[in-house]
């Protein structure tokens, strides 16, 4: 069985966490990802958060799986020279710098496609053509901007930002997947493409459902959420809480233990079609014949009520025993998991979507693997590579350049010195 991406290299010029997801993913489904780092320096983020000194951090290692690493300064001539050699050997170019960074070293769309004009070209960016075109962006901005935090939190309280990286990892899989797409259009046109994807446009698409509601605003309140109906409605879609932004209401409840262990809750919904069988579960079978409580309708103003039942239920159970009794209901739950017992969960690392890699370096480490799975296309999760690890085999068995080119291209300071680039403690 071969990998589904086998045979496609990738010039991954990524650095911090949005393009290194995409390039990652293409790297699992087995591309060559060849990425290139500047000599000495490397990716920011093989220095930051670092937990152990002198060695790649778990934010770097967590997000360049399987790829090779080559340094080299692409603001040489040497360095450009080598650099045309890789676009004309690699099927994608891949990029997440600050605005014309590659156009500045030399390198437009119109001459990469002269030195390969089969080569697709993929960027991550802040902002599409606009008024923020050139500004810089890490995550929290692109939530800021793509819809994300005005939506999220609760209605009395500022703008959240969530945990899920989707303005960088998001717009990462929204890049990869254009990735793929223009190179199954390259099947038949014979010819590459540019594919961009901007970070503010990758959250909003992820907050489809919040511009849904900033429509449906115009014909009425907004019935499932909290402020339904004795909270005010203004213009634009507000934050929702904890509802659920489908048409089944759902709600955080506490748990068995909530004093003292955060995240001791679970997420109910109270589906319409189980919600006799949740009732009695609750010993409010009461509700059933109740025509104050019986219906969707009858319920949807008083949510907060039906709420505060199941949550004086709830609490007597811890949130697994919950998820127990109510899963055979047909009533959806979802446990509050923390981040520890994720990486304890032995189904997840039964799948390997949690996996633990080793490291020449830091030893044995824990990441997450490929969520996605295919049934004839193996992935295998590998470590993230030193910097400059891969330099000379690069340059010799994909360039093809012999010992004493690769020797004067080091002197010439275009590619790093492999024995010397290993960070400094931190
Ligand atoms: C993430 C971001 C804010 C980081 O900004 P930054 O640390 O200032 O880094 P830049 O992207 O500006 O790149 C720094 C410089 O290094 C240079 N550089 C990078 N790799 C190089 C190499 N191998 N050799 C020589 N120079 C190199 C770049 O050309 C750029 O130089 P320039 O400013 O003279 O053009 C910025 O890259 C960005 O906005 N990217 C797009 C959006 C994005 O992906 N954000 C999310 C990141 S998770």
């Amino acid at each position: 069985m071969g990998k589904a991406l086998e045979g496609v290299r990738i010039l991954d010029m990524t650095h911090v966490q949005s393009g290194p997801t995409c390039t990652q993913l293409l790297a699992w489904f087995g591309a060559d990802v060849l990425k290139v780092e500047r000599p000495g320096v490397g990716d920011a983020t093989r220095g930051q958060l670092r937990d152990i000194p002198g060695v790649d951090s778990l934010y770097f290692t967590m997000l360049n799986h399987n790829k090779r690493s080559i340094t080299l300064n692409t603001k040489t001539e040497t360095g450009k020279a080598i650099f045309e050699r890789l676009i004309e050997e690699c099927d994608v170019l891949v990029e997440n710098f600050a605005p014309g960074a590659l156009d500045r070293m030399g390198f437009t769309w119109e001459r990469i496609q002269e030195i390969n004009p089969r080569i697709i070209y993929a960027s991550v960016k802040g902002f599409g053509p606009g008024p923020y075109q050139d500004c810089k962006v890490y995550e929290n901005v692109a939530q800021c901007t793509g819809g994300s935090a005005s939506t999220t939190g609760f209605d009395d309280g500022p703008p959240l930002v969530t945990g899920a990286q989707i303005g960088d990892s998001g717009t990462g899989l929204h890049l990869a997947l254009g990735i793929v797409t223009a190179l199954y259009h390259r099947e038949q046109s014979g010819r590459g493409q540019r594919v961009e994807c901007a970070m503010q446009d990758g959250v909003l698409n992820l907050c489809r459902v919040k511009m849904r509601d900033q429509q449906r605003l115009a014909h009425g309140p907004l019935k499932e959420y909290p402020q339904y109906p004795n909270g005010t409605f203004g213009e634009a879609a507000p934050r929702s809480g904890n509802a659920s932004g489908g048409g089944q209401p759902g709600w955080v409840v506490k748990t068995k233990g909530w004093e003292t262990d955060p995240n001791a809750y679970i997420y109910v919904i109270t589906q319409a079609a189980a919600f006799p069988g949740l009732a009695r579960a609750i010993g409010r079978e009461d509700w059933l014949d109740d025509p104050e409580w019986n219906t969707p309708e009858a319920r949807l103003p008083k949510l907060d009520r039906v709420f505060a039942e199941i949550e004086k239920w709830t609490m007597t159970k811890d949130k697994f025993e919950v998820m127990e009794i109510l899963n055979p209901l047909n009533v959806p739950c979802g446990p509050i998991l923390s981040m520890k017992e994720l990486a304890e969960e032995s189904s997840l690392r039964a799948t390997g979507t949690v996996v633990e890699v080793d490291h020449p370096t830091r030893g044995s480490y824990l990441s997450v693997g490929n969520p996605v799975k295919l049934s004839d296309s193996p992935s295998e999760v590998g470590r993230s590579p030193l910097l400059g690890e891969h330099t000379s085999e690069i340059m010799q068995d994909v360039l093809g350049y012999s010992a004493e080119e690769i020797e004067a291209a080091r002197r010439d300071g275009a590619i790093g010195r492999e024995d010397a680039e290993q960070p400094a403690a931190a």
